[in-house]
Formats: C-alpha cells, structure tokens, sequence
C-alpha cells in the first residue's frame, strides 16, 4: 500500500499560530489556527512582542494536537514548510526555529516559504467539506488582499508571479482596520466593518476613489476622509455608523475591482482568483463574482478558513517549493522581515 505523504505547515508570521498537514494534490487532511485576538483587542491592534510571545508558548503544544488527532506519525510526513518571510521578526523567528528544530530532529526537508506565495495558491485548498477546485488555465489573475499587502499579479505558470501592481501607501485590510480603530467597531476590524456594513447604506456616504495610472492602489485619502466624517458632527447615531462604513467598504471593493477589470482587459487571463484576508469580506465576494460574470471568467475564492493567514496554504506553498527549488539547507535558514527579489517581477510597461 502506497502510504499517504504531507508536508507539515507552520505560519506564524503575524498573530495567528497556524499549523496544518497537506497532501501534494491540496487536500487539506488538518488545520489548526490559534488567534491571539483576545490578546490583541485591548490595544486596538497587534502588538509585535505580545504576537511572539504568544507563539512561542502555543507552537509546539499545537502542532502535537494535530499530529495525535489526525493520528499522523512524522514518518508520513514528507517535509516541514514554514514562512520565513514577509511579516514581524519576532513572530517569524518563533516559526523557523520550531521548524528547524523538527526538520533537524526527524530529518526532513525544510522549505522556507513566501508568505503570499501561500495566499496566491490558498484559493486550490480543499477538504472534506469543499470539493477539489479545478486548475484554472495559464496566466490567471490573482487579486490579493490582506493586512499587508494588495496587489495584482499575473500568474504564468506556478512559481511564475508578475507583480501589476501594488499600494503605494495602506494595504486593503490596514484601511479597514484602521476605519474599525477610529470608529470604535471592535478589533478584528475588517470583520467588523463587514458586519456594520451588512445594516448600512452603501451610498449615504459617498467617497472619492484615488484612480492611480496602471495597476496601483492608494487607500490613504478614503481613510483621512472617513476620519474627517467621524469628526463631523453627521455621524451622531447607530444608523450613521453602519452606514458610514457600508459607504467605505464600498469604496475600498470598487477601487480594488476597478483595477482588476482593467487588467484583466489589458491582460486577457483565463482566471480570476482573489485570496488574502479581505477576500473574507463578504461584499468584495459578492462583486468579484460580478466581474468574473460580465467577464466570463472561472472565479476562484479560497473557504474562509483558508482566506486569512492559516497553515495549509504555507505548507501548499512548499509542496511548489519542494518542485521548484528542492529542500533548503537548514542551518541558512533565515528570517526577513521584507520579499526577496526572486519572489515575483515586477511588471514594466
Ligand atoms: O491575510 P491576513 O490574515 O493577514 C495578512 O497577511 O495581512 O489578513 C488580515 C486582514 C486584516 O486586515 C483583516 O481586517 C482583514 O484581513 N479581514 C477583513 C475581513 N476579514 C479579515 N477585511 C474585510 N472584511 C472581512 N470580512
Ligand atoms: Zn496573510
């Protein structure tokens, strides 16, 4: 019998302990994702020290649950990947050298991924609950979306990013989460704004997008202008609220689809895909499912659990690594706060 093979992932480069087992073909046997939002919340945002500490004392006792409960041995383990990059330092720090330490240990294969490598392939997860998505045909369009970062790639064939375009100052979720801070929703934010948004009126508020030539971003001017309404006297009850930020979510989802349509009329790809932690938000799902329509176009959105950080899509990413680039050598290993240069090109027109 053909004994069944996973990498191990681990992702800790924020606030999330996250740890799964994947199979080659995407399946996603386990997960297990420890959020540190109750440690987070009195502060209104993450607290890079508190995020590290809290990894390093919930790592490993995590990564036993999942192996006992899915009663998985190291010996079906085919190799450990762990995120190395972009994110906090500390919290990274935390991840390699638990994964280290395993890979050293047991002798397996160690493969430090690009944390948005993970997000661009999270959409082709799948589980028990959630039939295997069909590959979608090269290049295809990824919109992602997350706390760090928004940008457009195009993607050639696996492995092969070109980089569209990118923000110039906030990322997508930042602009969200910084809206929940000023306006007292809560923390998460994003979550929040979505949860608001769902009894307001999208167009009471009405804000002015930053059109930025080609394929940028720019959220800098919603987020001082929702500042300015908040300091108005207009926003006096409940109702003001939600609809102030159905009127901003509005405006983050159509600047983000604006730019996507025109890639995807300048680039012709044979798929769309939005991924990261804001393709949680339930509007921008809905409207990206308009445009992949008017387009006819396949549409591909991770599960929510698999849209914000979380360990399947890592160890996902390393099963490409593992092809692409073969095991990394172990004691150089290290962590970067930033991309390398080999994790994407940048488009030039
Ligand atoms: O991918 P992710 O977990 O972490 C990064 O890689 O940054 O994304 C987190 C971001 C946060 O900014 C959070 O507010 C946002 O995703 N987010 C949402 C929603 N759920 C999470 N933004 C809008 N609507 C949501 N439902
Ligand atoms: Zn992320």
């Amino acid at each position: 019998m053909i004994q069944e093979k996973y990498i191990l992932g681990i992702e800790t480069s924020c606030d999330d302990t996250s740890v799964a087992l994947v199979r080659k073909d995407a399946f996603v046997l386990a997960q297990k994702t420890i959020t540190q939002d109750s440690r987070h919340k009195v502060f209104g945002g993450v607290v890079p020290e508190i995020a590290s500490r809290a990894h390093a004392e919930t790592l490993m006792l995590v990564i036993d649950d999942l192996l006992k409960d899915s009663e998985i041995s190291m010996e079906m383990i085919e190799a450990l990947a762990v995120t190395n990059r972009p994110g906090l330092l500390g919290s990274l720090i935390v991840g390699v050298v638990t994964a280290k330490t395993l890979s050293q240990v047991f002798q397996k294969p160690l493969l430090p991924v690009n944390h948005l490598e993970g997000h661009i392939l999270a959409p082709f997860l799948w589980d028990e609950k959630r039939e295997a998505p069909s590959l979608p045909l090269f290049p295809h369009l990824v919109l992602a979306v997350s706390g760090g970062h928004t940008s457009l790639y195009l993607v050639k064939e696996l492995g092969d990013y070109i980089q569209l375009g990118t923000t110039r100052d906030d990322a997508a979720g930042e602009a969200f989460d910084k809206f929940a801070k000023m306006a007292g929703l809560g923390f998460p934010g994003g979550a929040k704004v979505d949860q608001f948004a769902k009894r307001g009126d999208k167009n009471r508020f009405p804000f002015t997008i930053t059109k930025l030539s080609h394929y940028g971003f720019s959220f800098s001017g919603i987020k001082s202008a929702a500042e300015r309404r908040l300091n108005e006297e207009i926003i006096q009850s409940h109702q003001d609220l939600c609809d102030l930020a159905a009127s901003y979510q509005e405006s983050i989802v159509e600047s983000l689809l604006l730019q996507t349509e025109k890639a995807i009329n300048d680039f012709n790809p044979k798929a769309f895909l939005v991924t990261g932690g804001v393709s949680a938000n339930s509007r921008l799902r809905e409207r990206a499912k308009v445009l992949a329509e008017k387009k006819s176009l396949p549409l591909l959105i991770p599960e929510l659990r698999y849209c914000t950080d979380n360990a399947s899509m890592i160890a996902l990413a390393g099963w490409q690594r593992l092809r692409i680039d073969g095991p990394s050598d172990v004691l150089n290993v290290s962590v970067s706060s930033q991309y390398l240069e080999k994790d994407f090109k940048i488009w030039n027109s």
